[in-house]
């Protein structure tokens, strides 16, 4: 059965196919489809011949073999199946010049503080190989930890911090590894001064892949289990909405006090940022926030994985759905907005200095996994990336026993042959799309205070706007908002939420028809402090639950959730959506 399993085409044949390699340990996650109630199980055929202890709970009709999709999806890498990317090829994001590495800014309320987040160096770069795969890890739920587990991983944290200081395995080296690949201490290799970064493009995935696999096999290390697996926050489960209590202990290595103490538990992570202060409303804010992010607002591989960043880019060409939405509403609803700059999970040169920020990207983490194997999409039906400047972007880390190894983009695509997996959890916002929204609010009423979109641009956005857009047909088309020259002060934390045709008007809820999607970022260092940004918001399916009758424009709302100026929008525009939905088969 192993030999089904696709591995790598990109990845040295001689790990990838070596016949020793093992099979699956482990059945993971759930499969589904964009409609209500049509969701699968996908489980893995090796593994069900051995004694599956995680928990699963069933919420689906029908079983999938995991590899065989992963087939069924034909082709993955095969040079006929290369999903064009926008902009022309140029080539891929170099590692960092360590010696290079300049001092990091944290810009932040006009207050500069400058932090040596730079590694120790090493002359001796490897290749890192990705070992072959004897036992898959499985990554446990921080909600739903045993006592032993925590003892471990208190352990292994413990060890890291007590490490000597210059040791690139010690806790505030890895938390300077995020430090220096996001607050601006790298120049993209011969590019001038042109910022390396590792946010707001496709790299975001690969890069917090590698990040949290080095740092999970050196805590391993540290103590002595290689099958040592980190845990993830479960936020987007309602019973694993607040921040899990094992962090929370003041006398435990996972412990830090630049947290925003309004948050702790019992708080329910408010994925929206909207402050809604009823947390049922915030369960099913963040609901809609997970169906949206992962299902419906996506028209194409990069809606969400990030717009292409190769060699020569500036930073942040566009962040995707889950980068810029529970990804960013995670960071600084936990940052402590007693400290300067949110420190330490709200801003990205302190985010690594809190081991919660580790079980967050877990989660993260998971959530490319799941949307790459298990959402089977209308529009997106491959979900890699076979673009020759994303595969072989490439990053340094050090491994755990410190050898400095240079890792590439391309080994990173499947979570499985890097040889972790996630618990399987219900994924309850598989089928939360919002109830259909009857009336239409559409130009009537709203109207007398929407301007229309041509008189508006370019848009300091500080506070709602309502803006009327004419759309590229009439009723319910098959559409995309796109948001254009977002110019953003990187330095701050900004977001807005896009909603169309709202009825009600009432910005604090987002579980209905009108939402459409967020802009938001968590606050870094760029070369002069502001990027220029787009997003694109797929309305087809949206339109689905809404009235909108014949009408040949859509009222648009811009509701920021930061406070004061810090972002421009230069346009808003509707287009047909260039990658359509092919023919429904059901
Ligand atoms: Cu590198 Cu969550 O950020």
């Amino acid at each position: 059965m192993a030999s089904l399993h696709l591995p790598c085409a990109t990845t040295p044949s001689s790990q990838t196919r070596s016949s020793s390699r093992p099979v699956f340990a482990k059945p993971s996650h759930f499969i589904t489809h964009a409609k209500r109630g049509r969701c699968l199980q996908v489980s893995c055929a090796a593994a069900e011949n051995q004694n599956d202890s995680s928990r699963n709970v069933e919420t689906s009709q029908g079983k999938v073999d995991r590899r065989n999709m992963l087939l069924g999806l034909g082709g993955l890498y095969g040079a006929s199946n290369l999903v064009s990317a926008p902009g022309a090829s140029a080539n891929p994001i170099k590692p960092p010049e360590l010696d290079k590495c300049g001092t990091a800014t944290n810009l932040n309320n006009n207050t500069q503080l400058d932090i040596n987040c730079c590694p120790p160096l090493s002359q001796n770069i490897v290749d890192y190989k990705l070992p072959p795969v004897f036992q898959m890890k499985i990554r446990p739920s921080a909600h739903r930890l045993s006592p032993e587990y925590i003892f471990k991983y208190n352990m292994a944290i413990d060890r890291m911090k007590r490490l000597p200081k210059d040791d690139p395995r010690s806790f505030m080296q890895q938390a300077n590894i995020h430090c220096a690949y996001c607050n601006g201490a790298y120049d993209q290799p011969g590019q001038g001064t042109l910022d390396l970064q590792v946010h707001n493009s496709w790299l975001f995935f690969p890069f917090h892949r590698w990040y949290l696999y080095f740092y999970e096999r050196i805590l391993g290390k540290l103590i002595g289990d290689p099958t040592f697996a980190l845990p993830f926050w479960n936020w987007d489960n309602p019973k694993g909405m607040t921040i899990p209590p094992i962090f929370v202990d003041p006398k435990s290595a996972l412990y830090d006090e630049n947290r925003n103490q309004a948050n702790l538990p019992p708080a329910v992570v408010d994925l929206g940022m909207t402050r809604n202060t009823d947390p049922l409303q915030v369960v099913a804010n963040n609901l809609t926030i997970m169906y949206n992010e992962m299902i419906r607002g996506n028209s194409d591989i990069y809606d969400f994985m990030g717009q292409p960043y190769r060699e020569g880019t500036p930073v942040n060409p566009g962040p995707g759905a889950s980068e810029r939405g529970s990804h960013t509403a995670v960071h600084v609803w936990v940052g402590d907005p007693r400290q300067p700059s949110g420190e330490d999970l709200g801003n990205f040169y302190s985010a690594g200095r809190d081991p919660l920020f580790y079980c967050h990207h877990g989660n993260v983490d998971r959530m490319w996994s799941l949307w790459q194997y298990f959402l089977p999409s209308k529009t997106v039906p491959d979900k890699r990336i076979t673009d020759p400047d994303f595969l072989n972007a490439a990053f340094l880390f050090y491994d755990e026993n410190a050898q400095l190894v240079r890792v590439t983009v391309k080994d990173t695509l499947d979570n499985l042959r890097m040889g972790y997996d996630y618990e399987r959890i219900d994924l309850p916002w598989l089928d939360y799309r919002p109830p259909p929204q009857t009336v239409a609010a559409r130009v009537t009423r709203a109207g007398k205070s929407a301007a229309k979109a041509e008189t508006v641009f370019p848009l300091t956005l500080d506070k709602i706007v309502r803006v009327l857009v004419p759309k590229t047909k009439k009723g319910k088309a098959d559409e995309l908002l796109v948001l254009e020259n977002i110019n953003v002060d990187t330095t701050k934390f900004l977001k807005f939420d896009v909603f169309i045709n709202d009825e009600d008007d009432n910005i604090a809820e987002l579980d209905k028809a009108a939402y459409v999607g967020t802009y938001a970022q968590v606050p870094h260092k760029t070369a002069n402090k502001s990027a220029t940004t787009s997003i694109r918001l797929k309305l087809t399916d949206l339109y689905d639950d809404m009235d909108v009758a014949d009408d040949d424009t859509i009222l648009v709302t811009l509701v920021p959730r930061h406070q004061g100026p810090g972002v421009t929008i230069g346009g808003i525009k509707i287009i047909e959506n260039p990658t359509p939905a092919p023919p429904k088969t059901s």
